[in-house]
């Protein structure tokens, strides 16, 4: 099945939205990750053609001047390792095209996986509240 992307939350319902944040101790419901989504300054989702249930995303926030942050990218255990994680990273790095600054936070068995876009290795502090 063809996969579409998409920056718009048009239409999109918190029911569309099972099955993220795999792993976490306490998942957001799927209310809060949609209210994630309406907070971010852009998003990029990955449907199934003609279908609601979105299998991919990826959220940036920003001061809309300089910096943009990528806090959360993930697509659903099934439908990994097909390229969706790829198109939505490529997808939201050109919505940030005109930021001095992206930053995001991963493990170090990922770095492979962001340098493919040009990113920099970094350093970084956090604070983290399950
Ligand atoms: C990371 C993630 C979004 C990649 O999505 P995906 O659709 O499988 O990505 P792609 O199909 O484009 O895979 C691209 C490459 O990344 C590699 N990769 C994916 N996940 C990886 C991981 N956890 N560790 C190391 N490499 C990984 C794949 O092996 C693949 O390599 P290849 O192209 O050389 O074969 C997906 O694995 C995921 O949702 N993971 C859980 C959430 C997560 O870790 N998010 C990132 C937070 S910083």
């Amino acid at each position: 099945v063809p996969i579409e992307y998409t920056t718009s939350l048009e239409g999109v319902e918190p029911e569309h939205l099972k099955g993220f944040f795999e792993g976490w101790p306490s998942a957001p419901s799927t209310d809060r990750h949609l209210d994630v989504l309406k907070g971010s300054y852009c998003v990029v989702l990955a449907r199934e053609t003609n279908s609601p249930q979105v299998i991919g995303f990826a959220n940036a926030l920003s001061d809309g001047v300089l910096y943009a942050f990528v806090p959360l990218l993930e697509v659903l255990p099934e439908h990994r390792g097909r390229g969706i994680g790829t198109a939505l990273v490529r997808r939201l790095l050109a919505e940030l095209d005109d930021f001095y600054a992206v930053d995001l936070m991963c493990d170090p068995e990922l770095q492979p996986f962001y340098d493919r876009f040009g990113m920099h290795r970094s350093v970084g502090m956090v604070i983290r509240r399950p």
